[in-house]
């Protein structure tokens, strides 16, 4: 038997058990992988945490990366040895979105990656980058190639063109790196002054206080000239959007992604109008996408930048200190 994570139904801290689970040998088209990463999400925490708790008992995680341990007859794409990491819709593997829930989303709708091993269809991972460890690995399913789709996928980022990230969480700060990566200019934003000052290190060009400066879409305008910047990263949700709207240029690329501040609000839509802004949703992206976003990391030898790792078992631990707000970039667990 191997270690797993359950959470009861219902969701809660409180209900947060370490169990075990055993994996089956794998079948024609599986691989059996064994699992040393995962990392947290904010959609794991309103999982985890009973927000949005599971409506059977499940084993929580949506980021998983390890080695490939078995494979199925069939599998030509992974060998034993192998380092993968794993795709937040198995089912959505290329093409348009095919998805509108979380109903095949490890970790929310089926069972996810708290666990020290698996066998699922070999679909359900693809390759890690070259170099990295399952930690760094762990990093890309969920925060990594949503900034990636954002900015790549849904929008065609050149360089020059500016962006604007929101805060200092997994999203972000990824979006902060692949913005660089492709010559883009980057303002950037957090609630903390140590944060700005991490964000400039990273390479933003520029930084706003957003507790401090509740006008920061002005500032944001105001830093490219008047222009206005080209991507939003929007992360914040309802409390952000108006100011994102106030950022962008005409005909500026709003990507809302984020609910941090909530899922609904007031918004004044004329701004979208009047700068013919393109405001399109999004949730995560194909297994295609990750094994582009993937190929570019392995050609640019980025690497993901890590908060703070615990171990499996301090699940709750590792959300406790997501929930306080301090971390910057991505927290993980290792095991
Ligand atoms: N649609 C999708 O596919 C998708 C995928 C991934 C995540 N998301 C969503 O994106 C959001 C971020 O996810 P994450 O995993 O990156 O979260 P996270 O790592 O927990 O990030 C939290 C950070 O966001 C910043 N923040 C909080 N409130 C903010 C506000 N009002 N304005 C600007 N920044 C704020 C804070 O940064 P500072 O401490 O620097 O202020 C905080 O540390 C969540 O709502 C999540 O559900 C959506």
């Amino acid at each position: 038997m191997a270690k797993a994570i359950f959470v009861e139904i219902g969701g809660g801290f409180d209900h947060v058990v370490v169990g075990a689970t055993e994996a089956a040998a794998p079948k024609s088209g599986e691989i059996t992988v064994k699992l040393h990463a995962c990392s947290l999400n904010y959609h794991d925490y309103v999982v985890v945490s009973g927000v949005w708790g599971p409506s059977e008992r499940r084993i929580p995680m949506a980021d998983g990366a390890g080695e490939v341990s078995a494979v199925g007859p069939d599998v030509t794409e992974f060998a034993v040895g192998d380092h993968v990491v794993s795709t937040f819709f198995p089912t959505w593997l290329e093409d348009e979105p095919i998805v509108d829930s979380f109903a095949t989303v490890p970790g929310d709708g089926v069972d996810g990656y708290a666990r020290e091993i698996v066998t699922l269809p070999a679909t359900a991972f693809t390759h890690a980058p070259k170099g990295y460890s399952h930690v760094e690995a762990a990093t890309l399913t969920t925060a990594g190639l949503t900034a990636w789709r954002a900015l790549f996928v849904d929008d065609s980022l050149k360089p020059g063109d500016v962006v604007l990230v929101q805060g200092t969480g997994g999203v972000s700060i990824f979006a902060l790196q692949f913005a660089k990566l492709a010559g883009a200019r980057v303002i950037a934003t957090s609630s903390s002054d140590e944060k700005l000052e991490r964000l400039k290190a990273m390479g933003a060009d520029h930084v706003i206080n957003y507790k401090t400066d509740s006008a920061w879409g002005e500032t944001a305008r105001r830093l490219t000239g008047g222009r206005g910047v080209d991507h939003v990263v929007e992360v914040g949700g309802p409390l952000t959007l108006e100011q994102s709207m106030t950022a962008a240029r005409v005909g500026g690329h709003i990507s809302v992604i984020g609910i941090l501040t909530g899922v609904a609000g007031e918004i004044p839509l004329l701004p979208a109008l009047v700068r013919q802004l393109r405001l399109q949703g999004l949730i995560v992206g194909s297994r295609k996408h990750q094994i582009e976003m993937i190929r570019a990391i392995d050609a640019a030898g980025m690497k993901p930048i890590i908060d703070k790792s615990f171990a499996l078992e301090e699940i709750v631990a590792a959300f406790r200190h997501q929930e306080s707000n301090r971390h910057f970039g991505k927290i993980c667990l290792s095991f």
